[in-house]
């Protein structure tokens, strides 16, 4: 087993990827290329972002996606700009994304991964600047190499995740992203363009105080939903809610807390969606310590039946999440 991964604080994200490669003799750099063509994505993406409400691209398409969701323009423009890299990157064969109903076949057969994408995470904060996000799973493909991408390819469970990540657009943009070694993040320094060590090998504390619900859905969930909310109450936990889960969750795993989307009358699977938002996430909670449910079942064990497939999501510092499922278990 190897070592968790440390470099210095400051050191370049390529510098980081190259160092890390080095301690697998036998990689062939495949991986870090894709690490490198996703870090050029986010930074294509954050360039868009900034300056979406001069460039006319804030606002809705005026379609809906395969979700049912008034698609914004910028969910647009992130999915063809984050294609488009990965297109060009060579280093992945299929890729499925929020916006797009079936799997892409990116026409780079020999290559060796897929990925699963949430090309802009938070829709509903773009145009009223509030932090917005990107999420990424990476898997191995499992047909064999010169064939396109199937469904095999796609639908594996979270624990197979290769890599995983999220690039946070707040007020720094940040990637944050784990191969299994740890949990570390990039700060971007938009100047040199580059991102920079900044929070190495992140650890998300056992015991939250903070947590993240829409409050407005409170009589649309379960009584044990209701109770677990009155016990964050009573113990007087922050309630902290922005409504992009990769802000939610990245201010969780820093300060310690729980995000939780359960099933509600109308979402009766739960909102989030396990192959590009709920299993990245998951991954990098695991890692970094923290723990992620569906209602019964760690995230990473569920198997996948559908690309677009919905499911309850309780995730973050360990001690909260055993409580909120024990009390999930107790209902009547
Ligand atoms: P997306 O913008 O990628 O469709 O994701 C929206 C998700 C997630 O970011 C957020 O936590 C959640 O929807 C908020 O849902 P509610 O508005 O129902 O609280
Ligand atoms: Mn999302
Ligand atoms: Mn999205
Ligand atoms: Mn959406």
């Amino acid at each position: 087993m190897l070592e968790k991964f440390t470099a210095p604080i400051g050191t370049a994200l390529d510098r980081f990827i190259a160092q890390k490669q080095e301690q697998f003799p036998f990689a062939t750099g495949e991986l870090s290329q894709l690490l490198r063509d996703i870090a050029l994505a986010a930074k294509i993406i954050n360039r868009e972002i900034n300056r979406a409400g001069l460039s006319g691209i804030e606002g809705s398409v005026g379609e809906e996606n395969v979700q049912g969701e008034n698609q914004q323009k910028l969910d647009v423009v992130a999915d063809v700009r984050f294609i488009r890299a990965l297109i060009k990157g060579e280093q992945t064969c299929g890729i499925i994304s929020e916006e797009d109903e079936n799997l892409i076949d990116t026409k780079n057969p020999k290559a060796k991964y897929v990925v699963a994408i949430d090309p802009l995470d938070g829709s509903s904060n773009i145009n009223v600047n509030v932090s917005v996000g990107t999420i990424f799973s990476i898997y191995r493909r499992r047909t064999s190499l010169n064939t396109p991408p199937t469904l095999e390819d796609m639908l594996q469970p979270g624990r197979d995740q290769i890599a995983a990540g999220y690039v946070l657009y707040g007020s720094s943009t940040m990637l944050v992203y784990s191969t299994g070694y740890g949990v570390n993040g990039f700060t971007y320094e938009p100047s040199l363009g580059e991102f920079f060590l900044s929070h190495p090998n992140i650890k998300m504390k056992e015991n939250g105080e903070i947590y993240s619900f829409n409050d407005g859905l409170y009589y649309q969930t379960s009584e044990g939903i209701r109770n677990f909310i009155e016990h964050c109450r009573k113990n007087q936990y922050s309630g902290r809610y922005i409504g992009s889960l990769v802000s939610d969750f990245h201010r969780n795993m820093l300060k310690g807390g729980m995000y939780l989307y359960p099933a509600t009358k109308k979402h009766t699977q739960g909102k989030l969606r396990l192959m590009y938002e709920c299993n990245a996430l998951a991954f990098l909670a695991e890692q970094a310590g923290g723990m992620a449910f569906s209602d019964k079942e760690r995230i990473l064990d569920i198997m996948p039946e559908s690309l677009h497939q919905r499911v309850p999501l309780f995730i973050g510092s360990k001690n909260m999440v055993k409580q909120c499922l024990q009390l999930l278990n107790e209902e009547g």
